[in-house]
Parts: C-alpha cells; structure tokens; sequence
C-alpha cells in the first residue's frame, strides 16, 4: 500500500467487542501476567496504544520494529545510551539539532565514551572513524542550515566497519525520505514536530530491525522515558494526515523559499528544493520531497528583532513542523546552549532565521513575510 493508505490504517488496533474503527485508549498501567505471553507494562514500551503507533510509524518508514519514547531527546538518548559505553567513540555530524549537540558534550565523557563531531561530508565522517567507533549519528537535512547528508554514502562507510548508523529524520519526515531503504540501521524523529503536527505533544520515536529495537527497548525501558496511552492516541490520530499536511507543508515552502530569493531585504536563502543548493543534487537523489523548513539571513537592510516583532500571522515560536507557521531565530532557540564561537563554527547568525511552513495559504504567509520585512 502506498504512504497516504499506511497513514490512515496502519497499525490501528482492532477492537473486536466494538468494531470501531479507531484504536481505544487503553488506560491501563497494570495488566494481568498470568497466561499472557509477556509481561505488558507502559515502561516496557508494549502496551496497545503504544504498540499501534510504533506500527504506523514502522509502516511509513519500511522498519521491522519501533519505540514510542517520551521525547525526541529520549530517544535520541536512549539509542545513544543503548550502543556506547566506557571506552567507546562516537562520530557525529556537527550540525545536528542544538539539544543532542548538548546532550553529546555534557554527558558523553562522564560516561567515558569519546566523540568527533564533523561536517555533513562523507569523506569527513570517514576520516573520523577510529577502531573503536560505535554509532555514526547523521541528520539530512540538517538544523537550521538544512545541509544534506550523502546517507547512501554514510551508509557505505559505516558497513564496511560493522559500525551502527543512526538518522535524525525529523526534518524530513517519512513522508520525504526513508533511510532505512538508503542502507541506514536506526531512524529517529522528535514527535514533536510533524508527526504530532499540531504543536500539542511531546514525543519521540525509533525505528529500525527488531534485533536493534530489542537492544534499544532493554536500555531504554532503564531509562525509562516512554509515551502514556493518551499522548500515543493523540499522535496515532495526527498521523494518519502526516501525508496531506507535508505535502501542503512542502508545496509552501518551496513557494516561499523561491519568493525570497528575490527579496531586497533577504541575504540568503537555505532550501535544498533551491537549484543552487549545495545539496540539491543529493536531496535529489535520496528525498521524495524537500521538506517544510526554509532557513534564510536578513541582510543589514533589515533589523532581525524588528523584523520578528511585526509579524502577524507568523508565529515566533520553539518547535516546528505544525499545521501553523511558525519561525525562530536558531541563536537564542534550538541552539542557545552552544557558545557563539560553537555557532560561529557551524554558520549561526544572529541574523538567521528558520520558517517552518504551516498549511496555511501560501500566499497568505508570504505577505506575512513581506509586510515585516518592510517594516523592518
Ligand atoms: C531535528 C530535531 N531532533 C530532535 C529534537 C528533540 O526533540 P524533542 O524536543 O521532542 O525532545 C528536535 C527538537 O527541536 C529537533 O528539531
């Protein structure tokens, strides 16, 4: 079946007292163990609700087995916690969402696990592979600068070494791009963005083989940061438009990123669906489509803090990836916690800005731009 069937129907629980046709809310923290075949415990991450979600989720992104985790962050961590230990190094692209660039400097080497971050480059994450490398953590399109990571080629490398492969695919979404089909072992996604959709849960997720997953569900369930019945029906109902929302999402960006190339008061423009893009060509070859997220830098024309003050309709908000538009300025947002010379590094400015398209109008959010631009 194709994506906008699996989003509808995949994995919804069946309820053959009832016959509705959607998965019930099963409320319960304690479940009987006598005859059952495995003990269910929300913290084990099996119960129904949990378990419907995690098979839509595994449906759109062709995965064997799936966890529902609290957070994008808990999971993140989780998968991480679940492959290093004492004596182990990681290689990480640098450019990945501020949060996890934080959780790996402040907690990695009181674990004892070494790291390098480096470029989105392939031959840079080769480069970097040591002996005792355990995870390669990549994220394509990357946060804010929506870089493209070669994920055929990461893939390659990391095979050859028997080392595990891990992808933030939040900005992409399943809708977009499916790295597991791309030779990638664990994908991961914040929840909290588009498959949630509406800017009102906070969830996580990870998708990969079921002998991974096992590995991945004995740690975590240590950890314990999985997801109560009510936030998984309340993400199990958002998924089942995640297709129509992306598409529409997409189809505004695209139309937004290409406005402002043109726009007087803009500098630059970061939409890999841009032809001169330095990953189009990439993005190309391994998305269906280039995601929702358009990051751009006002030129000195513009005022950064006037230009976010007069927006109407666009919300200057955390997070991304709902039905509204929304924008934030990535230096005091998603990555506050890096020093100015770890932005510097990575090319956040202050005058950077990244748009996260709604489904709103198109027309309508572009205006919205345009007036604020003006006024700035
Ligand atoms: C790309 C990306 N990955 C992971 C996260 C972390 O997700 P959460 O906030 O759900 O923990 C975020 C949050 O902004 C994100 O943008």
């Amino acid at each position: 079946m194709k994506k906008h069937t699996l989003c509808v129907h995949s994995g919804t629980y069946r309820d053959k007292e009832t016959r509705g046709v959607n998965t019930p809310v099963f409320t319960s923290s304690a479940f009987e163990y006598p005859d059952m075949p495995h003990n269910i415990y929300p913290r084990y991450f099996n119960t129904p609700n949990q378990m419907a979600v995690a098979a839509k989720l595994c449906a759109l992104e062709n995965a064997e087995d799936g966890l529902i985790f609290s957070s994008g962050m808990a999971a993140i961590s989780a998968v991480l916690l679940a492959f290093l230990g004492s004596g182990d190094h990681a290689v990480l692209q640098g450019d990945i969402y501020g949060g996890t660039h934080h959780f790996v400097t402040a907690e990695f080497r009181r674990f004892g696990i070494d790291y390098t971050f480096v470029s989105n480059e392939a031959e840079d994450i080769e480069r970097a592979v040591k002996e005792n490398t355990g995870i390669i953590f990549i994220e394509s399109p990357s946060n804010p600068l929506l870089r493209i990571t070669d994920i055929r080629a990461v893939a390659r490398i990391a095979g050859a070494r028997n080392i595990i492969t891990a992808i933030d695919n939040t900005f992409a979404t399943p809708v977009n791009q499916n790295p597991i089909d791309l030779g990638i072992d664990i994908v991961l996604h914040s929840g909290t963005k588009y498959l949630g959709g509406h800017s009102d849960i906070c969830c996580g997720a990870a998708v990969s083989s079921r002998s991974l997953i096992e590995k991945i569900r004995n740690s975590a369930a240590n950890l314990g940061g999985s997801l109560d019945a009510n936030a998984c029906y309340l993400l199990e109902r958002s998924m089942k438009t995640l297709c129509i929302r992306v598409e529409k999402q997409c189809s505004n960006a695209r139309h937004i990123a290409e406005a402002l190339v043109d726009n007087p008061y803009i500098g630059r423009v970061y939409y890999p669906g841009l032809k001169d893009h330095p990953g189009h060509d990439t993005a190309k070859s391994q998305m269906k489509g280039f995601g929702a997220i358009v990051s751009f830098e006002l030129n000195e024309k513009a005022d950064p803090s006037k230009f976010i003050r007069k927006l109407n309709l666009i919300r200057p908000a955390l997070s991304l990836g709902g039905v509204e538009s929304t924008i934030c300025a990535p230096a005091v947002t998603s990555h506050r916690k890096l020093t100015r010379e770890e932005r510097a590094a990575l090319g956040i400015t202050d005058g950077l800005f990244r748009l996260s398209a709604g489904i709103e109008d198109a027309g309508d959010i572009l205006s919205d731009m345009e007036q604020a631009l003006s006024a700035a």
